[in-house]
């Protein structure tokens, strides 16, 4: 029963592959109204500063299914997060706050500590997620949505906030001691 006995290893996250893409953009069509086509997706990671992070269940010798991803573009000391989807069966798990905070991770790692994102005024989980890990809302953009991501289409054009969450810079590593391993502050 090794099969069974894995499927209560923990979520995994690891850094988006190729093969990846078809799942990514089941999720992304799961997740809005405004589907990405696989090339669409393909060509954003292939873009510069463009990273995706995965998250997948089991063993790593058995499924290799995503079952949530994000994904994120950083420009010299900023980064955007582009999108971020866990499968609807999937949600409420604390599996997009684990995400969150491996590309928050991540960033800090390579000292990118301003992170951008956008996100529909009326979507309560996604912005609930974003105020836990510390960001706050820096400004709208009204109508930007042609329809409200989470409602019918023809609907009101629905408001984008843009949230920022700033990460304090790590601490001078002292002489003569090792630099240790980065870590973003608590919020995160
Ligand atoms: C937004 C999304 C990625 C969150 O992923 P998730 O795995 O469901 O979220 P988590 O379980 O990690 O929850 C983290 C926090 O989000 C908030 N949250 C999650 N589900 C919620 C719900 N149903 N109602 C209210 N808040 C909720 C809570 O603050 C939660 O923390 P808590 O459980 O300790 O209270 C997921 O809901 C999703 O894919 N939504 C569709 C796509 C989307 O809207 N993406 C964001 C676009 S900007």
């Amino acid at each position: 029963m090794i099969g069974g006995w894995f499927t209560f290893l923990p979520p995994r996250i690891e850094d988006a592959e190729r093969e990846d893409v078809s799942d990514l953009a089941d999720l992304q069509g799961l997740s809005f109204l405004r589907e990405w086509s696989e090339g669409e997706i393909a060509l954003l990671m292939a873009g510069t500063g463009v990273f995706a992070l995965v998250i997948r269940r089991g063993a790593p010798t058995a499924s290799r299914r995503s079952i949530g991803f994000v994904l994120v573009r950083a420009v010299a000391d900023e980064a955007e997060i582009l999108t971020i989807a866990v499968h609807p069966r999937w949600r409420g798990r604390g599996l997009g706050q684990k995400l969150m905070e491996a590309a928050m991770r991540k960033l800090y790692a390579d000292r990118i500590l301003k992170i951008f994102l956008e996100v529909e005024s009326g979507n309560e989980v996604a912005r609930a997620l974003y105020e836990r890990l510390g960001f706050k809302v820096v400004g709208e953009r009204k109508g930007y949505y042609a329809a409200p991501e989470s409602a019918v289409p023809d609907a009101t054009p629905a408001t984008a906030l843009i949230m920022r969450r700033e990460m304090t810079p790590p601490p001078r590593p002292r002489k003569g001691t090792r630099n240790g391993g980065p870590e973003p502050d608590k919020a995160a």
